[in-house]
Protein backbone atom coordinates (compact mmCIF):
# COMPACT_ATOMS: atom_id res chain seq x y z
CA UNK A 1 0.00 0.00 0.00
CA UNK A 2 1.73 3.00 -0.83
CA UNK A 3 0.91 5.99 1.78
CA UNK A 4 1.94 9.75 1.43
CA UNK A 5 3.49 11.37 4.19
CA UNK A 6 1.85 10.96 7.75
CA UNK A 7 -1.06 12.82 8.75
CA UNK A 8 -0.77 14.76 11.98
CA UNK A 9 -3.25 14.60 15.21
CA UNK A 10 -5.67 11.43 15.89
CA UNK A 11 -7.99 10.39 12.83
CA UNK A 12 -11.47 11.16 13.18
CA UNK A 13 -12.31 7.38 11.90
CA UNK A 14 -9.80 4.61 11.40
CA UNK A 15 -11.41 1.32 9.31
CA UNK A 16 -8.23 -0.71 9.44
CA UNK A 17 -8.05 -4.17 7.48
CA UNK A 18 -12.18 -4.68 7.45
CA UNK A 19 -12.99 -7.77 5.44
CA UNK A 20 -16.89 -8.99 4.49
CA UNK A 21 -18.48 -11.78 2.43
CA UNK A 22 -22.07 -12.63 1.32
CA UNK A 23 -22.43 -16.01 1.10
CA UNK A 24 -19.32 -17.17 -0.86
CA UNK A 25 -18.79 -13.22 -2.49
CA UNK A 26 -15.90 -11.59 -0.86
CA UNK A 27 -16.87 -8.02 -1.03
CA UNK A 28 -14.45 -6.56 1.14
CA UNK A 29 -10.98 -8.43 2.16
CA UNK A 30 -8.72 -6.07 3.47
CA UNK A 31 -10.24 -2.44 3.30
CA UNK A 32 -8.73 0.51 5.30
CA UNK A 33 -10.23 4.10 4.96
CA UNK A 34 -8.32 7.14 7.46
CA UNK A 35 -10.36 9.94 8.28
CA UNK A 36 -9.56 12.62 9.34
CA UNK A 37 -11.63 16.42 10.52
CA UNK A 38 -11.53 19.08 7.90
CA UNK A 39 -11.29 17.15 4.95
CA UNK A 40 -13.20 16.01 2.38
CA UNK A 41 -11.86 12.24 0.84
CA UNK A 42 -12.88 10.85 -1.92
CA UNK A 43 -13.00 6.96 -1.60
CA UNK A 44 -12.38 5.35 -5.35
CA UNK A 45 -12.38 2.42 -7.05
CA UNK A 46 -14.33 0.30 -9.85
CA UNK A 47 -17.91 -1.16 -9.84
CA UNK A 48 -17.72 -4.02 -6.99
CA UNK A 49 -14.48 -2.89 -5.84
CA UNK A 50 -16.22 -2.42 -2.41
CA UNK A 51 -17.06 0.83 -1.62
CA UNK A 52 -20.20 0.77 -0.99
CA UNK A 53 -20.02 -2.44 0.93
CA UNK A 54 -17.27 -0.66 2.88
CA UNK A 55 -19.37 2.51 3.86
CA UNK A 56 -22.30 0.58 5.31
CA UNK A 57 -20.69 -1.01 7.68
CA UNK A 58 -19.86 1.90 8.65
CA UNK A 59 -23.68 3.06 9.15
CA UNK A 60 -24.99 -0.27 10.00
CA UNK A 61 -26.58 -1.58 7.41
CA UNK A 62 -23.83 -4.28 7.35
CA UNK A 63 -20.92 -5.93 10.17
CA UNK A 64 -17.44 -6.47 9.14
CA UNK A 65 -16.39 -10.44 9.34
CA UNK A 66 -12.94 -9.04 10.47
CA UNK A 67 -11.29 -5.92 10.63
CA UNK A 68 -11.35 -2.72 13.44
CA UNK A 69 -12.97 0.18 13.40
CA UNK A 70 -11.93 3.33 15.93
CA UNK A 71 -14.05 6.50 16.24
CA UNK A 72 -12.27 9.44 17.68
CA UNK A 73 -9.63 7.06 18.73
CA UNK A 74 -12.44 5.08 20.58
CA UNK A 75 -14.10 2.24 20.03
CA UNK A 76 -16.85 1.96 16.98
CA UNK A 77 -19.79 -0.12 18.00
CA UNK A 78 -21.10 -2.04 15.18
CA UNK A 79 -24.79 -2.30 15.23
CA UNK A 80 -27.79 -1.07 13.36
CA UNK A 81 -28.17 2.04 11.27
CA UNK A 82 -29.52 3.90 14.54
CA UNK A 83 -26.63 2.68 16.58
CA UNK A 84 -24.18 4.37 13.61
CA UNK A 85 -26.27 8.01 13.64
CA UNK A 86 -26.00 8.10 17.41
CA UNK A 87 -22.09 7.64 17.06
CA UNK A 88 -22.19 10.84 14.62
CA UNK A 89 -22.36 8.96 11.45
CA UNK A 90 -23.99 10.48 9.01
CA UNK A 91 -25.23 9.20 5.08
CA UNK A 92 -26.56 11.13 2.94
CA UNK A 93 -28.46 8.63 0.27
CA UNK A 94 -28.28 9.52 -3.26
CA UNK A 95 -32.04 9.85 -3.24
CA UNK A 96 -32.91 10.45 0.12
CA UNK A 97 -36.73 9.33 1.34
CA UNK A 98 -37.42 12.40 3.04
CA UNK A 99 -41.20 12.68 4.51
CA UNK A 100 -43.62 14.71 1.57
CA UNK A 101 -46.21 15.82 3.96
CA UNK A 102 -43.81 17.51 6.76
CA UNK A 103 -42.43 20.37 5.61
CA UNK A 104 -38.57 20.91 5.78
CA UNK A 105 -38.21 21.75 9.65
CA UNK A 106 -39.83 18.79 10.40
CA UNK A 107 -37.92 16.92 8.46
CA UNK A 108 -34.55 18.40 9.69
CA UNK A 109 -35.77 17.43 13.35
CA UNK A 110 -37.86 14.27 12.49
CA UNK A 111 -37.63 11.78 15.31
CA UNK A 112 -36.54 14.02 18.00
CA UNK A 113 -38.53 16.88 17.57
CA UNK A 114 -37.76 19.98 20.00
CA UNK A 115 -40.19 20.67 22.67
CA UNK A 116 -40.91 23.25 25.25
CA UNK A 117 -42.77 22.44 28.27
CA UNK A 118 -44.12 19.46 26.45
CA UNK A 119 -45.35 20.60 23.66
CA UNK A 120 -44.02 20.45 20.27
CA UNK A 121 -41.95 23.74 19.61
CA UNK A 122 -42.56 24.63 16.25
CA UNK A 123 -41.12 28.03 16.24
CA UNK A 124 -37.57 26.58 17.46
CA UNK A 125 -37.55 23.45 14.63
CA UNK A 126 -38.23 26.76 11.93
CA UNK A 127 -35.41 28.65 13.71
CA UNK A 128 -33.23 25.91 13.97
CA UNK A 129 -33.65 24.64 9.93
CA UNK A 130 -33.08 27.72 9.15
CA UNK A 131 -29.88 28.61 11.14
CA UNK A 132 -28.69 25.24 9.17
CA UNK A 133 -29.70 26.09 6.15
CA UNK A 134 -27.76 29.28 6.43
CA UNK A 135 -25.23 27.95 8.11
CA UNK A 136 -24.60 26.05 4.63
CA UNK A 137 -25.71 28.86 2.39
CA UNK A 138 -28.63 27.80 0.91
CA UNK A 139 -31.77 29.42 0.58
CA UNK A 140 -34.80 26.70 1.71
CA UNK A 141 -38.05 27.81 2.93
CA UNK A 142 -37.90 25.74 6.52
CA UNK A 143 -41.82 26.07 6.42
CA UNK A 144 -42.37 24.45 2.75
CA UNK A 145 -43.50 20.69 2.35
CA UNK A 146 -40.85 18.15 1.25
CA UNK A 147 -43.24 17.24 -1.36
CA UNK A 148 -41.80 17.83 -4.83
CA UNK A 149 -38.73 19.50 -4.24
CA UNK A 150 -35.82 18.20 -5.75
CA UNK A 151 -33.25 15.35 -5.12
CA UNK A 152 -30.24 18.11 -5.07
CA UNK A 153 -32.65 19.93 -2.35
CA UNK A 154 -33.77 16.60 -0.40
CA UNK A 155 -29.39 15.74 0.04
CA UNK A 156 -29.12 19.46 1.19
CA UNK A 157 -32.36 18.87 3.88
CA UNK A 158 -30.33 15.43 4.55
CA UNK A 159 -26.88 17.38 5.12
CA UNK A 160 -28.71 19.41 7.73
CA UNK A 161 -30.39 16.75 9.36
CA UNK A 162 -27.38 15.62 9.36
CA UNK A 163 -25.47 19.14 11.03
CA UNK A 164 -28.52 19.15 13.68
CA UNK A 165 -26.75 16.14 15.87
CA UNK A 166 -23.51 15.38 16.53
CA UNK A 167 -21.89 14.51 13.11
CA UNK A 168 -18.55 13.24 12.79
CA UNK A 169 -18.52 11.71 9.57
CA UNK A 170 -20.36 12.64 6.69
CA UNK A 171 -20.82 9.95 4.01
CA UNK A 172 -21.67 10.94 0.55
CA UNK A 173 -22.21 7.44 -2.20
CA UNK A 174 -22.45 8.96 -5.43
CA UNK A 175 -24.31 12.16 -4.31
CA UNK A 176 -23.49 13.54 -7.75
CA UNK A 177 -25.24 11.08 -9.77
CA UNK A 178 -28.96 12.42 -10.10
CA UNK A 179 -27.78 16.07 -10.50
CA UNK A 180 -27.39 18.88 -12.68
CA UNK A 181 -24.59 20.71 -13.25
CA UNK A 182 -25.23 23.44 -11.25
CA UNK A 183 -27.04 21.63 -8.52
CA UNK A 184 -23.37 19.80 -7.89
CA UNK A 185 -21.76 23.04 -7.82
CA UNK A 186 -23.97 24.16 -5.10
CA UNK A 187 -23.62 20.54 -3.48
CA UNK A 188 -19.99 21.34 -3.35
CA UNK A 189 -20.03 24.64 -2.10
CA UNK A 190 -22.25 23.44 0.84
CA UNK A 191 -19.53 20.40 1.24
CA UNK A 192 -16.93 22.71 1.45
CA UNK A 193 -18.82 25.07 3.87
CA UNK A 194 -18.91 21.38 6.02
CA UNK A 195 -15.17 21.17 5.67
CA UNK A 196 -14.19 24.22 6.78
CA UNK A 197 -15.97 23.61 9.91
CA UNK A 198 -14.06 20.77 10.21
CA UNK A 199 -16.20 17.88 9.16
CA UNK A 200 -14.86 14.87 8.15
CA UNK A 201 -16.89 14.02 4.44
CA UNK A 202 -16.02 10.73 2.55
CA UNK A 203 -17.44 11.29 -1.05
CA UNK A 204 -17.91 8.51 -3.43
CA UNK A 205 -17.87 9.38 -7.58
CA UNK A 206 -16.93 8.17 -11.25
CA UNK A 207 -16.52 11.34 -12.36
CA UNK A 208 -12.96 12.18 -11.48
CA UNK A 209 -13.10 15.97 -12.26
CA UNK A 210 -15.37 16.01 -9.42
CA UNK A 211 -13.04 14.55 -7.31
CA UNK A 212 -9.90 16.70 -8.52
CA UNK A 213 -12.06 19.70 -8.05
CA UNK A 214 -13.56 19.06 -4.45
CA UNK A 215 -11.41 16.56 -2.95
CA UNK A 216 -8.23 16.16 -0.50
CA UNK A 217 -7.02 13.09 -0.26
CA UNK A 218 -8.40 10.09 -1.66
CA UNK A 219 -8.08 6.24 -0.86
CA UNK A 220 -8.58 3.83 -3.96
CA UNK A 221 -9.57 0.43 -3.70
CA UNK A 222 -9.53 -2.88 -5.86
CA UNK A 223 -11.48 -6.31 -5.60
CA UNK A 224 -12.17 -5.54 -1.74
CA UNK A 225 -8.97 -4.21 -0.72
CA UNK A 226 -7.46 -1.18 -0.49
CA UNK A 227 -4.12 -0.36 -2.79
CA UNK A 228 -3.47 3.25 -2.24
CA UNK A 229 -4.04 6.06 -0.47
CA UNK A 230 -2.76 9.85 -0.90
CA UNK A 231 -3.32 13.47 -1.14
CA UNK A 232 -5.12 14.54 -4.09
CA UNK A 233 -2.28 17.24 -4.95
CA UNK A 234 -0.01 14.65 -5.24
CA UNK A 235 -1.45 12.88 -7.57
CA UNK A 236 -3.11 12.85 -11.50
CA UNK A 237 -5.77 11.82 -13.15
CA UNK A 238 -4.23 9.31 -14.48
CA UNK A 239 -2.21 7.52 -11.82
CA UNK A 240 -5.65 7.27 -9.81
CA UNK A 241 -6.88 5.29 -13.64
CA UNK A 242 -4.40 3.08 -13.32
CA UNK A 243 -4.64 2.45 -9.27
CA UNK A 244 -7.98 1.78 -9.99
CA UNK A 245 -8.28 -0.77 -12.69
CA UNK A 246 -4.72 -1.85 -12.52
CA UNK A 247 -4.19 -1.43 -16.05
CA UNK A 248 -3.52 1.39 -18.69
CA UNK A 249 -7.30 2.29 -19.71
CA UNK A 250 -6.97 2.51 -23.37
CA UNK A 251 -8.79 5.37 -25.21
CA UNK A 252 -11.89 6.53 -23.57
CA UNK A 253 -13.93 7.28 -26.79
CA UNK A 254 -12.55 4.66 -29.01
CA UNK A 255 -14.89 6.61 -32.28
CA UNK A 256 -14.77 4.32 -35.04
CA UNK A 257 -15.61 5.55 -38.42
CA UNK A 258 -19.25 6.21 -39.06
CA UNK A 259 -20.84 4.33 -42.25
CA UNK A 260 -24.12 6.75 -42.47
CA UNK A 261 -26.84 4.91 -44.42
CA UNK A 262 -30.83 5.59 -44.67
CA UNK A 263 -33.24 7.36 -42.70
CA UNK A 264 -34.43 5.34 -40.13
CA UNK A 265 -36.03 7.62 -37.46
CA UNK A 266 -38.38 10.43 -38.58
CA UNK A 267 -39.71 12.76 -35.53
CA UNK A 268 -41.61 15.56 -36.75
CA UNK A 269 -43.54 18.38 -35.15
CA UNK A 270 -43.46 16.64 -31.49
CA UNK A 271 -45.06 18.55 -29.10
CA UNK A 272 -45.86 18.06 -25.57
CA UNK A 273 -47.82 20.83 -23.69
CA UNK A 274 -45.38 22.00 -20.46
CA UNK A 275 -42.54 19.58 -21.69
CA UNK A 276 -41.11 20.46 -25.27
CA UNK A 277 -42.89 21.71 -28.43
CA UNK A 278 -42.13 21.29 -32.07
CA UNK A 279 -39.01 18.86 -31.91
CA UNK A 280 -38.44 17.48 -35.41
CA UNK A 281 -35.31 15.29 -36.59
CA UNK A 282 -33.97 12.37 -38.07
CA UNK A 283 -31.78 9.98 -37.44
CA UNK A 284 -30.34 7.67 -40.15
CA UNK A 285 -28.97 3.89 -39.59
CA UNK A 286 -24.82 3.93 -38.40
CA UNK A 287 -25.24 7.39 -36.67
CA UNK A 288 -24.80 8.26 -33.12
CA UNK A 289 -26.94 11.60 -32.36
CA UNK A 290 -26.70 13.58 -29.48
CA UNK A 291 -29.17 15.17 -27.17
CA UNK A 292 -27.49 17.63 -25.38
CA UNK A 293 -28.88 20.42 -23.45
CA UNK A 294 -29.19 21.73 -19.50
CA UNK A 295 -30.53 18.96 -17.30
CA UNK A 296 -34.54 20.12 -17.34
CA UNK A 297 -34.30 21.40 -21.01
CA UNK A 298 -36.30 18.52 -22.32
CA UNK A 299 -34.23 15.93 -23.78
CA UNK A 300 -35.23 12.83 -21.78
CA UNK A 301 -38.72 13.80 -22.05
CA UNK A 302 -38.28 14.09 -25.95
CA UNK A 303 -36.67 10.50 -25.70
CA UNK A 304 -39.44 9.17 -23.07
CA UNK A 305 -42.23 10.22 -25.90
CA UNK A 306 -40.64 8.61 -29.02
CA UNK A 307 -40.28 5.60 -26.99
CA UNK A 308 -43.92 5.45 -26.16
CA UNK A 309 -43.65 5.95 -22.17
CA UNK A 310 -44.82 9.36 -22.27
CA UNK A 311 -47.94 10.17 -25.07
CA UNK A 312 -47.27 13.56 -26.76
CA UNK A 313 -50.09 16.16 -27.55
CA UNK A 314 -49.38 16.25 -31.20
CA UNK A 315 -46.73 15.01 -33.92
CA UNK A 316 -45.50 11.89 -35.29
CA UNK A 317 -42.91 9.38 -34.91
CA UNK A 318 -41.85 7.43 -37.97
CA UNK A 319 -39.39 4.41 -37.90
CA UNK A 320 -38.61 3.17 -41.17
CA UNK A 321 -41.37 4.34 -43.12
CA UNK A 322 -44.24 3.31 -40.76
CA UNK A 323 -46.20 6.03 -38.27
CA UNK A 324 -45.54 4.43 -34.78
CA UNK A 325 -48.49 5.19 -32.06
CA UNK A 326 -48.36 7.55 -29.25
CA UNK A 327 -47.80 6.30 -26.01
CA UNK A 328 -47.40 2.21 -26.47
CA UNK A 329 -43.75 1.55 -25.50
CA UNK A 330 -45.02 -2.26 -26.58
CA UNK A 331 -45.50 -1.36 -30.02
CA UNK A 332 -42.06 0.98 -30.34
CA UNK A 333 -40.22 -2.16 -28.86
CA UNK A 334 -42.03 -4.19 -31.59
CA UNK A 335 -40.74 -2.28 -34.54
CA UNK A 336 -37.37 -1.91 -32.81
CA UNK A 337 -36.66 0.88 -30.42
CA UNK A 338 -35.25 0.27 -27.38
CA UNK A 339 -34.46 2.64 -24.53
CA UNK A 340 -32.06 2.82 -21.87
CA UNK A 341 -33.85 4.98 -19.09
CA UNK A 342 -31.90 7.31 -17.24
CA UNK A 343 -33.30 6.62 -13.89
CA UNK A 344 -32.19 2.51 -14.68
CA UNK A 345 -32.85 1.48 -10.67
CA UNK A 346 -36.82 2.02 -11.03
CA UNK A 347 -37.22 1.18 -14.85
CA UNK A 348 -34.59 -0.87 -15.79
CA UNK A 349 -34.46 -4.14 -13.63
CA UNK A 350 -36.21 -6.76 -11.71
CA UNK A 351 -34.90 -6.06 -8.25
CA UNK A 352 -35.87 -9.85 -6.81
CA UNK A 353 -34.78 -11.85 -10.70
CA UNK A 354 -31.35 -13.38 -11.94
CA UNK A 355 -29.22 -11.56 -13.99
CA UNK A 356 -29.79 -13.61 -16.57
CA UNK A 357 -33.26 -13.02 -16.69
CA UNK A 358 -32.80 -9.58 -16.56
CA UNK A 359 -30.58 -9.74 -19.93
CA UNK A 360 -32.81 -11.89 -21.78
CA UNK A 361 -35.97 -10.85 -20.23
CA UNK A 362 -36.98 -8.20 -23.28
CA UNK A 363 -35.17 -11.16 -25.97
CA UNK A 364 -38.18 -13.72 -24.44
CA UNK A 365 -39.96 -13.71 -27.98
CA UNK A 366 -36.60 -14.74 -29.99
CA UNK A 367 -35.34 -17.65 -27.14
CA UNK A 368 -38.72 -19.45 -26.09
CA UNK A 369 -40.02 -22.04 -27.55
CA UNK A 370 -43.81 -22.88 -27.22
CA UNK A 371 -43.29 -19.54 -24.60
CA UNK A 372 -40.74 -21.18 -22.12
CA UNK A 373 -37.94 -19.49 -21.70
CA UNK A 374 -35.03 -21.78 -21.81
CA UNK A 375 -32.92 -21.13 -18.85
CA UNK A 376 -29.65 -22.32 -21.45
CA UNK A 377 -30.42 -20.02 -23.63
CA UNK A 378 -30.94 -17.31 -21.38
CA UNK A 379 -27.88 -18.16 -19.10
CA UNK A 380 -25.29 -18.22 -22.18
CA UNK A 381 -26.63 -14.22 -23.47
CA UNK A 382 -26.17 -13.51 -20.51
CA UNK A 383 -22.55 -14.49 -19.73
CA UNK A 384 -21.83 -13.14 -23.44
CA UNK A 385 -22.83 -9.41 -22.07
CA UNK A 386 -21.12 -10.14 -18.48
CA UNK A 387 -17.91 -10.55 -20.02
CA UNK A 388 -18.06 -8.11 -22.78
CA UNK A 389 -19.06 -5.29 -20.17
CA UNK A 390 -16.62 -6.80 -17.19
CA UNK A 391 -19.60 -7.47 -15.23
CA UNK A 392 -18.78 -8.38 -11.53
CA UNK A 393 -20.84 -11.01 -10.12
CA UNK A 394 -20.69 -14.55 -8.28
CA UNK A 395 -23.62 -16.29 -10.72
CA UNK A 396 -25.80 -15.45 -13.35
CA UNK A 397 -28.88 -16.76 -11.05
CA UNK A 398 -28.28 -14.67 -8.39
CA UNK A 399 -30.41 -11.49 -7.93
CA UNK A 400 -29.44 -8.56 -9.35
CA UNK A 401 -30.20 -6.57 -6.12
CA UNK A 402 -26.90 -8.11 -5.01
CA UNK A 403 -24.88 -5.85 -7.58
CA UNK A 404 -23.38 -3.02 -7.07
CA UNK A 405 -24.72 -0.34 -8.21
CA UNK A 406 -22.20 0.01 -11.56
CA UNK A 407 -22.93 -3.73 -12.30
CA UNK A 408 -26.86 -3.21 -12.52
CA UNK A 409 -26.14 -0.33 -14.72
CA UNK A 410 -24.48 -2.59 -16.99
CA UNK A 411 -27.48 -5.28 -16.86
CA UNK A 412 -29.95 -2.64 -17.85
CA UNK A 413 -27.41 -1.78 -20.80
CA UNK A 414 -26.89 -5.29 -21.96
CA UNK A 415 -30.35 -6.11 -21.39
CA UNK A 416 -31.02 -3.62 -24.44
CA UNK A 417 -28.36 -4.18 -26.71
CA UNK A 418 -28.96 -8.18 -26.41
CA UNK A 419 -32.65 -7.16 -28.48
CA UNK A 420 -30.44 -5.85 -31.43
CA UNK A 421 -32.45 -3.00 -31.59
CA UNK A 422 -32.79 -0.41 -35.79
CA UNK A 423 -32.73 2.65 -33.06
CA UNK A 424 -31.11 2.27 -29.70
CA UNK A 425 -31.94 4.91 -27.44
CA UNK A 426 -29.70 5.43 -24.13
CA UNK A 427 -30.32 8.47 -21.69
CA UNK A 428 -26.86 9.44 -19.89
CA UNK A 429 -25.13 5.90 -20.78
CA UNK A 430 -22.34 6.25 -18.55
CA UNK A 431 -23.87 7.74 -15.57
CA UNK A 432 -22.54 5.54 -12.30
CA UNK A 433 -20.04 3.42 -14.49
CA UNK A 434 -16.37 2.85 -13.58
CA UNK A 435 -14.12 4.30 -15.75
CA UNK A 436 -12.26 1.27 -17.60
CA UNK A 437 -16.09 -0.05 -17.99
CA UNK A 438 -16.85 3.70 -19.65
CA UNK A 439 -14.35 3.23 -22.17
CA UNK A 440 -15.86 -0.48 -22.82
CA UNK A 441 -19.42 0.91 -23.10
CA UNK A 442 -18.52 3.65 -25.98
CA UNK A 443 -16.41 1.37 -27.92
CA UNK A 444 -19.84 -0.96 -27.51
CA UNK A 445 -22.27 1.77 -29.00
CA UNK A 446 -19.24 2.27 -31.39
CA UNK A 447 -19.43 -0.67 -32.86
CA UNK A 448 -22.82 -1.20 -33.02
CA UNK A 449 -23.06 2.00 -34.35
CA UNK A 450 -20.74 1.00 -37.52
CA UNK A 451 -23.08 -2.14 -37.89
CA UNK A 452 -25.80 -0.19 -38.59
CA UNK A 453 -28.13 0.26 -35.65
CA UNK A 454 -29.09 4.05 -35.23
CA UNK A 455 -28.45 5.45 -31.37
CA UNK A 456 -29.52 8.19 -29.88
CA UNK A 457 -28.06 9.60 -26.83
CA UNK A 458 -28.77 11.82 -24.43
CA UNK A 459 -25.90 12.66 -21.93
CA UNK A 460 -25.02 15.75 -19.51
CA UNK A 461 -20.91 15.06 -19.89
CA UNK A 462 -20.55 17.00 -22.84
CA UNK A 463 -16.55 15.09 -23.65
CA UNK A 464 -19.17 11.90 -24.12
CA UNK A 465 -21.22 14.07 -26.44
CA UNK A 466 -17.94 15.52 -28.09
CA UNK A 467 -15.98 12.66 -28.31
CA UNK A 468 -19.07 10.06 -29.54
CA UNK A 469 -21.52 11.65 -31.47
CA UNK A 470 -21.45 12.49 -35.50
CA UNK A 471 -24.47 15.18 -34.65
CA UNK A 472 -25.62 17.39 -32.18
CA UNK A 473 -29.19 18.41 -31.14
CA UNK A 474 -29.33 21.03 -28.97
CA UNK A 475 -32.32 22.06 -26.46
CA UNK A 476 -33.56 24.69 -24.13
CA UNK A 477 -36.06 25.05 -22.56
CA UNK A 478 -38.10 22.77 -24.33
CA UNK A 479 -37.37 23.46 -28.05
CA UNK A 480 -34.80 23.08 -30.18
CA UNK A 481 -31.77 25.71 -30.36
CA UNK A 482 -29.08 24.22 -33.07
CA UNK A 483 -28.30 21.17 -34.99
CA UNK A 484 -24.03 20.75 -34.69
CA UNK A 485 -22.59 18.56 -37.24
CA UNK A 486 -19.52 16.64 -35.66
CA UNK A 487 -17.14 18.57 -37.39
CA UNK A 488 -18.50 21.99 -35.62
CA UNK A 489 -18.82 20.71 -32.08
CA UNK A 490 -17.12 22.48 -29.41
CA UNK A 491 -17.91 22.93 -25.95
CA UNK A 492 -18.72 26.98 -26.66
CA UNK A 493 -21.11 26.76 -29.03
CA UNK A 494 -23.39 23.91 -27.28
CA UNK A 495 -23.27 25.62 -23.98
CA UNK A 496 -23.65 29.01 -25.67
CA UNK A 497 -27.15 26.95 -27.35
CA UNK A 498 -27.77 25.30 -24.53
CA UNK A 499 -28.27 28.36 -22.12
CA UNK A 500 -28.73 31.07 -24.88
CA UNK A 501 -25.06 32.65 -24.20
CA UNK A 502 -26.37 33.28 -20.58
CA UNK A 503 -23.52 31.44 -18.71
CA UNK A 504 -19.84 31.90 -20.60
CA UNK A 505 -17.12 29.68 -20.38
N1 LIG B 1 -26.03 -8.00 -0.26
C1 LIG B 1 -25.10 -8.53 -1.05
N2 LIG B 1 -25.11 -9.84 -1.37
C2 LIG B 1 -24.17 -10.37 -2.17
N3 LIG B 1 -23.17 -9.69 -2.73
C3 LIG B 1 -23.11 -8.38 -2.47
C4 LIG B 1 -24.07 -7.72 -1.64
N4 LIG B 1 -23.74 -6.41 -1.56
C5 LIG B 1 -22.64 -6.25 -2.33
N5 LIG B 1 -22.25 -7.44 -2.86
C6 LIG B 1 -21.07 -7.65 -3.74
O1 LIG B 1 -19.97 -7.01 -3.16
C7 LIG B 1 -19.12 -6.44 -4.16
C8 LIG B 1 -18.87 -4.99 -3.85
O2 LIG B 1 -20.06 -4.25 -4.07
P1 LIG B 1 -20.18 -2.70 -3.72
O3 LIG B 1 -21.61 -2.35 -3.87
O4 LIG B 1 -19.53 -2.43 -2.42
O5 LIG B 1 -19.32 -2.05 -4.90
P2 LIG B 1 -19.04 -0.50 -5.22
O6 LIG B 1 -17.56 -0.30 -5.12
O7 LIG B 1 -19.90 0.36 -4.41
O8 LIG B 1 -19.42 -0.43 -6.79
P3 LIG B 1 -20.24 0.69 -7.63
O9 LIG B 1 -19.21 1.68 -8.09
O10 LIG B 1 -20.74 -0.09 -8.80
O11 LIG B 1 -21.32 1.26 -6.79
C9 LIG B 1 -19.82 -6.69 -5.49
O12 LIG B 1 -19.23 -7.81 -6.10
C10 LIG B 1 -21.24 -6.99 -5.10
O13 LIG B 1 -21.86 -7.84 -6.02
MG1 LIG C 1 -21.60 1.63 -4.85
Amino acid sequence: MVLSKPETGTPVLEMAHVAKSFGGVRALVDASLTLYAGEVHALLGENGAGKSTLLKTLAGVHRADAGEIRLNGGDFHQGNTRDSIDQGIAVIYQEPSLFPDLTLAENVFVGRQLTSGGLVDWAAMEKGAQALFDRLGVSLDPMSKARGISIADQQIVEIAKALSTDTTVIVMDEPTAALSSKEVERLFSVVRNLRDQGSAVVFVSHRLDEVFALCDRMTVMRDGSTVASSLISETSEAEVVRMMVGREVSELFPKLEPKIGEVVLEVKDLSLAGQFSNISFDVRAGEIFALAGLVGSGRSEVIRAIFGIDKYDSGSVTLLGRKLPAGKPSASMAAGIALVPEDRRQQGLFMASSIARNVAVTMLKKLSSWLVLRRKDEESTAAKWASTLQLKFADLSDPVERLSGGNQQKVVLSKWLATEPTVLIVDEPTRGIDVGTKAEVHKLLSQKAQQGMAVIMVSSELPEVLGMADRVFVMREGEHRGTLERSEADPETIITLATGGVVSV
